[in-house]
C-alpha cells in the first residue's frame, strides 16, 4: 500500500496544503494573505483569521487535485512550530479533527527542518553530511545535516533574522511588505559598492543583523536631510549596497563553517534563498571553492506545505507519529 500523506502549513502568512504519495509531491496549494500589505508586516490576529478562511478550500483543492480519496490517506502532517501561535493553532486543530475522523495518525513537523528537507523534493538532492544555510523572515541558521532526521545547528543569528533586515530596510525606504523581493528587484540595476555599511563580526559561526538595520536608518535619515528625494533618486544603488552587505555577512560564516567541517556539499533554504543576488554569489563560490551548491526551486523557497509533506514522509518511514494531545510551539528548536 502506498504512503499517502496530507500536509498542512500555517505557521505565518501562507495557508498551504500538499499531498505526497510514496515520497512524490502531487501538488502544493498556497493561498497568500494580502491583508497584511497595508500594515507593512504580518498582523498575527489577521493571519489566524485568514488561515481559518483559507484552510478548508486549500485542503479541498489539494485532495481533489491529488486524485486520491481522503480514505486513501495514511497520515496527516502539520507544522507544529516555530511560528505565530494563533496561526499554528488553526493548522494543528484542523489536523487533529481530520486525523480523528479518519482514524489515521498525525505527524508533527518542525518548520525549519522542513525548509531544509525541501531539497529532497527535486533531484539531485544533497549528499550527507551537508551544510544548509537557512534564511527566512524569522531565522538565520547554519545547520549541519547528517541525515533526513538528524540535524545540528552550528551557528545562528543572535538577534534579527536576515529576512527581517531585508524587510526593515524596505520599510525604511517606503517599499511595500514583504520588502525582500523588492530589494532584490531594485538591486539588479544598482551598484553594490555605491554605499558601504558595516559588517558585523560575531564569535564562532553566529550572525548579527541588528547593527545594519540601525546603520541603514541613520544613513537614510542623514541623506534625506540633505536631499529630500534621496531615496527615490538612488533606489537601485541603496538596495544593491544593502543586499551586497547582507550577502557578504551570510557568506563569511558559511565559508568558515564549510572549512571547519570540511564539507563542500552546500545548500540554502528558506524565503531569502529566493534572492537572486544570493543565488548568484553561491554559484560564484561553487566554482571558486569547489562547492557543490543546492538551491531549491522558487516554489519551495518561501513557505509551502510540500516541504512539510516531504519532512512528514521521512518521519512516516521512521514511524514517528504524535498523539491528539499535541500542542503547537511558537518557539521550536531543530
Ligand atoms: O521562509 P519564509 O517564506 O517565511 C518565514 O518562515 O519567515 O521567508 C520570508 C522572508 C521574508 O523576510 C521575505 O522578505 C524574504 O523571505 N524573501 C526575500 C526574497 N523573497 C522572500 N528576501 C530577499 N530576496 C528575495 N527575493
Ligand atoms: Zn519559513
Amino acid at each position: 500500500m502506498k504512503i499517502n500523506i496530507l500536509a498542512i502549513e500555517s505557521s505565518c502568512d501562507e495557508t498551504s496544503a500538499s499531498v505526497i504519495s510514496d515520497g512524490k509531491i502531487l501538488n502544493n496549494i498556497v493561498a497568500t494573505q494580502s491583508v497584511h500589505e497595508k500594515y507593512g508586516g504580518v498582523v498575527p490576529e489577521l493571519a489566524s483569521r485568514a488561515h481559518q478562511q483559507h484552510l478548508v478550500p486549500v485542503i479541498q483543492e489539494a485532495i481533489k487535485t491529488s486524485g486520491l480519496d481522503k480514505k486513501e490517506l495514511s497520515a496527516v502532517a502539520f507544522t507544529r512550530g516555530p511560528g505565530l501561535m494563533g496561526s499554528l493553532l488553526v493548522g494543528v486543530s484542523f489536523a487533529k479533527a481530520f486525523a480523528y475522523s479518519l482514524g489515521i495518525p498525525m505527524i508533527e513537523v518542525n518548520h525549519m527542518e522542513a525548509h531544509i528537507l525541501a531539497h529532497f523534493i527535486d533531484h539531485p538532492a544533497p549528499l550527507f553530511p551537508f551544510i544548509c544555510l537557512t534564511v527566512s523572515g524569522g531565522h538565520t541558521q547554519l545547520v549541519l545535516v547528517k541525515s533526513h532526521l538528524e540535524m545540528e545547528v552550528i551557528g545562528e543569528t543572535l538577534d534579527d533574522a536576515v529576512g527581517e533586515a531585508f524587510d526593515k530596510t524596505a520599510k525604511l525606504m517606503g517599499l511595500p511588505y514583504p520588502g525582500g523581493p523588492m530589494i532584490d528587484k531594485f538591486a539588479l540595476n544598482g551598484d553594490p559598492k555605491a554605499y558601504s555599511f558595516p559588517l558585523s563580526d560575531m564569535p564562532d559561526l553566529n550572525y548579527s543583523f541588528s547593527g545594519i538595520k540601525t546603520a541603514v536608518l541613520y544613513f537614510l535619515r542623514d541623506r534625506l536631510k540633505e536631499n529630500a528625494t534621496f531615496i527615490d533618486d538612488n533606489k537601485n544603488d541603496i538596495c544593491a549596497s544593502v543586499q551586497y552587505t547582507l550577502i557578504k555577512m551570510l557568506m563569511q560564516k558559511l565559508k568558515k563553517a564549510a572549512k571547519i567541517h570540511r564539507i563542500n556539499e552546500i545548500a540554502i533554504a528558506g524565503g531569502v534563498s529566493a534572492n537572486l543576488g544570493l543565488r548568484a554569489e553561491l554559484e560564484k563560490l561553487s566554482s571558486e571553492l569547489g562547492w557543490k551548491v543546492y538551491i531549491p526551486s522558487f516554489e519551495y523557497c518561501t513557505d509551502n506545505a510540500a516541504m512539510i509533506a516531504m519532512a512528514a514522509h521521512f518521519k512516516f518511514l521512521n514511524q514517528e507519529f504524535c498523539g491528539l494531545d499535541i500542542s503547537p510551539l511558537a518557539k521550536m528548536k531543530i
